[in-house]
């Protein structure tokens, strides 16, 4: 019987995977984030075969450390900026991510984003519960059609080409930067490649990230990019928060020098830059964009999956590299 380790409770249905399939499962007591000192002194705990981690944990050598058996860290999540997989390969530990089943959710919950901030749905939803409403009026809360807008693809993966098609559905045109052209996606969706990214930031009306978190996209969107936006352009965040310079992106809001934003991730999550809750022309949900009951069963089975094949001696499909 082979031990794991899970670092906070995820659905039930993939810890009864790993129960069912002999193992013996261990799931942290505690209702929120281990710290790293409490993450390590679980680990030391007992020899653990295996640990599923979350997108919250840092794990670094000092953890590997304390767990010196795991054959296998798997998170659960696609984004994996918080292991160190450098580290995890000369120590011959597979890390394993949840690619594919949040796709569509986070897709759709981005167009969500998108739908509200140019529609002023919390603002309106607000000014009602507050008891403003007076009766209807012809410039009462007006907003922005999608229909018509140039919307800007920060990253073309898959999460990326889902919202481009969204977008296309809606009528909007699309203009898309990645390390690749996507040629499929052009013909498919008659979107743009932009060699150059601060086209898309001086051309679109919508921007919206979707890619991952490397040390090369740290403040991807920077000061600098943000100041080229147009006026009248809004943000959307939903892959990682250090993606957006945040402290910048208060400065061009204050400044009026862009429409809105909508940000689902924070470069100090759970903390927001200082100012940021200030404005009405921005949303600020916390990490949900993958949050619906069906989407985080499934990436607890493909955690799972991932740990029960490696403990087989299996290559288990979703390694990260
Ligand atoms: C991920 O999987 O990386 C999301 O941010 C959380 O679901």
């Amino acid at each position: 019987m082979e031990k794991i380790y899970i670092t906070r409770h995820i659905p039930e249905i993939g810890i009864e995977m790993l129960k069912d399939a002999g193992h013996e499962v261990t799931v942290s007591e505690k209702d929120g984030v281990l710290s790293k000192d409490e993450l390590i002194s679980e680990l030391q705990k007992e020899e653990y075969d295996a640990v599923l981690s979350l997108l919250t944990d840092q794990i670094d050598a000092e953890v590997y450390d304390a767990a010196p058996k795991a054959k296998i860290f798997a998170n659960y999540a696609v984004g994996f900026n918080n292991i160190d997989v450098e580290e995890a390969k000369k120590r011959n530990i597979t890390i394993t991510n949840t690619p594919g089943v949040l796709t569509e959710t986070v897709a759709e919950y981005t167009f969500s984003l998108i739908l509200s901030l140019l529609h002023r749905i919390p603002e309106a939803d607000k000014f009602t519960r507050a008891g403003k409403y007076e009766g209807w009026a012809p410039e009462l809360l007006l907003g922005r059609n999608i229909a018509g807008k140039t919307i800007g693809i920060l990253g073309a993966g898959r999460i990326g080409q889902q919202v481009v098609r969204h977008a296309h559905h809606f009528g909007a045109k699309v203009i898309y930067n990645d390390i690749k052209q996507n040629e499929a996606l052009e013909q498919e969706v008659g979107a743009e490649f932009k060699k150059d990214i601060n086209d898309v930031f001086k051309e679109a009306d919508i921007i919206s990230v979707h890619v991952p978190l490397l040390p090369a996209t740290k403040h991807l969107v920077s000061k600098e990019r943000l100041e080229l936006m147009k006026e009248d352009a809004y943000l959307i965040n939903t892959s990682r928060g250090p993606v957006v310079d945040e402290k910048a992106l208060v400065e061009v809001l204050r400044a009026g020098s862009i429409k809105g934003a909508a940000l689902d991730v924070f470069e100090e999550e759970p903390k927001l830059a200082p100012g940021l809750v200030e404005f009405p022309n921005v949303i600020i949900t916390p990490h949900i964009a993958s949050a619906t009951e069906s989407t985080r069963g499934k990436m607890a089975e493909l955690a799972a999956t991932n740990i029960i094949d490696m403990l087989k001696g299996e290559k288990p499909k979703h390694v990260v590299s």
